[in-house]
């Protein structure tokens, strides 16, 4: 955790954009088939930034006309000493994050009842958990379905998260230097033999015993071609290719990391997976060094689409002007997705919030172009932004068959020359990347990219 004048300092400075009554709530435990049986913990991004305690059954009001703020939740019991060990006393831990009131859970129930009564504005962040939405539905006498969010909360909320403070920073770049000590690891086991599960389940293992987790279900396959696609118990043979996509948590304070990278399994790229593989690194090296306040994000990926069609022109997949393959979307085929997302406490940060609130705005919207459309964030970069920068390129059987059935883009694509790399699979290089005042900054340890860096960790890993 932080200092408790960095949540205090926070929470003064949302107050300062409102009037009315601020309530945040924190996450409580999740049953997984029954009630006493949960996932892991995982607290709210928001509750976290305002409020640092990482643990279940908490809520914080913020009083934005006095400044003053109230931490809920229950003092430790002797069933808590007994069946969880002991624990700090509620005020102790208020005192933690600067807050010198507390009070019992229900008490929110009738702070909030309080402000209504006396026709004071009570702001609310979009819930995305059910008992959230009931909690809420009975506090503000709404639709657990339809509950109303405040609009300059969740503005307010965006701008301050946006911007990362030095301290926060810090904070990511340990979770990137987890993320690196996974991915060598990864990397050290793409031998062929292994299945997917057991280098998913290593990865795993590696942070929690740094006290840290995944910070989004791993994703480890030799079908990178599939976006998101989790590990399963294939066996990975000589010549697949690995893609890993994973980042970590970290202990403390929860601020996350969220990075790719591509195995030859076995050590040695082949020549294609090497062509493809560099102009995927081509395209996210442009991206990174366009970064710097003032850019619009969405004409970086313009730029990795471009980058991308030009590479695909010299391996005689693509044709025509590069330029109008873009603008017309062709290279969607290759890229359906965006170029990358906000990330911090949360690894596609605030998307609890809505996505569109915090990527566009009044000038950027979001396209409505296949592949273009799935970009989360459109808007000018500004100094303190940390950003995913992740390019790919990849060979989806299901749509180009789709595609070169509706003739789709054939003044661009040629579809006889991609008959035979259907098999491919795909290639993604993700990394983290603050806007600094001048520029850029990647985040955290170098994590082995150039092809042969990552030929070399592999090919250690085998005599290992
Ligand atoms: N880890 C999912 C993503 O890269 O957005
Ligand atoms: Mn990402
Ligand atoms: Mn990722």
């Amino acid at each position: 955790m932080f200092a408790p004048e960095t949540y205090a300092a926070r929470r003064s400075a949302l107050a300062r954009q409102l009037d009315g009554l601020i309530v945040i709530l924190g996450n409580d435990n999740v049953p997984m088939n029954y009630a006493g049986n949960v996932y892991g913990f995982r607290q709210d991004g928001s509750f976290l930034y305002y409020g640092g305690l990482d643990e279940p059954g908490l809520a914080l009001t913020i009083d934005a006309d006095t400044g003053e703020s109230v931490l809920y939740g229950h003092e430790p019991t002797l069933d808590d000493a007994i069946w969880e060990g002991p624990m700090a006393s509620l005020g102790d831990r208020a005192a933690a994050i600067g807050i010198p009131t507390t009070a019992v859970p229900d008490a929110l129930e009738e702070a909030v009842a309080s402000a209504r009564h006396a026709g004071r504005t009570v702001h609310v962040l979009p819930p995305y958990r059910a008992v959230h939405k009931i909690r809420l539905a009975k506090m503000l006498d709404e639709d657990a379905s339809s509950i109303q969010a405040s609009e300059p909360l969740i503005d307010a909320v965006i701008a301050q998260r946006l911007v990362k403070s030095d301290e926060e920073v810090a904070e990511i770049e340990k979770a990137v230097a987890l993320a690196k000590e996974v991915h060598e690891l990864a990397m050290s086991l793409a031998h062929p033999g292994r299945t997917e599960w057991e280098i998913a389940g290593a990865i795993e293992g590696h942070l929690a015993g740094q006290g840290g987790f995944p910070a989004f279900p791993i994703i480890l396959t030799k079908h990178g071609e599939t976006l998101h696609n989790h590990a399963s118990g294939a066996v990975l043979d000589a010549g697949d290719l690995l893609l890993i996509d994973t980042g970590a948590v970290v202990p403390g304070t929860r601020y996350a990391s969220d990075i790719t990278r591509v195995a030859p399994v076995g050590g040695t790229f082949s020549d294609r997976q090497r062509d493809v593989y560099q102009i995927v690194l081509d395209a996210q090296t442009a991206c990174i060094e366009g970064m710097a306040p003032g850019v619009p994000f969405r004409d970086l990926h313009q730029l990795a689409g471009l980058t991308l069609t030009r590479g695909l022109q010299g391996l005689g997949l693509m044709t025509g002007d590069a330029e109008e393959a873009v603008a017309a979307g062709a290279h969607a085929l290759f890229m359906p997705h965006g170029l990358g997302h906000p990330m911090g406490l949360d690894v596609h940060d605030m998307e609890g919030l809505g996505e569109d609130r915090v990527g566009y705005d009044d000038e950027f919207q979001r396209s409505d172009q296949f592949g273009t459309k799935y970009l989360r964030f459109g808007r000018r970069l500004d100094a303190g932004h940390v950003m995913t920068v992740e390019p790919g390129c990849y060979f989806i059987p299901a749509l180009m068959d789709v595609w070169q059935r509706e003739g789709k883009h054939l003044d661009f694509i040629d579809y006889d020359a991609l008959s035979s790399w259907r098999d491919f699979g795909g290639v993604r290089l993700e990394d983290d990347v603050l806007v600094t005042d001048v520029g850029f900054r990647v985040l955290g340890p170098e994590i082995p990219k150039a092809p042969e860096a990552v030929e070399t960790i592999i090919r250690a890993g085998a005599s290992a």
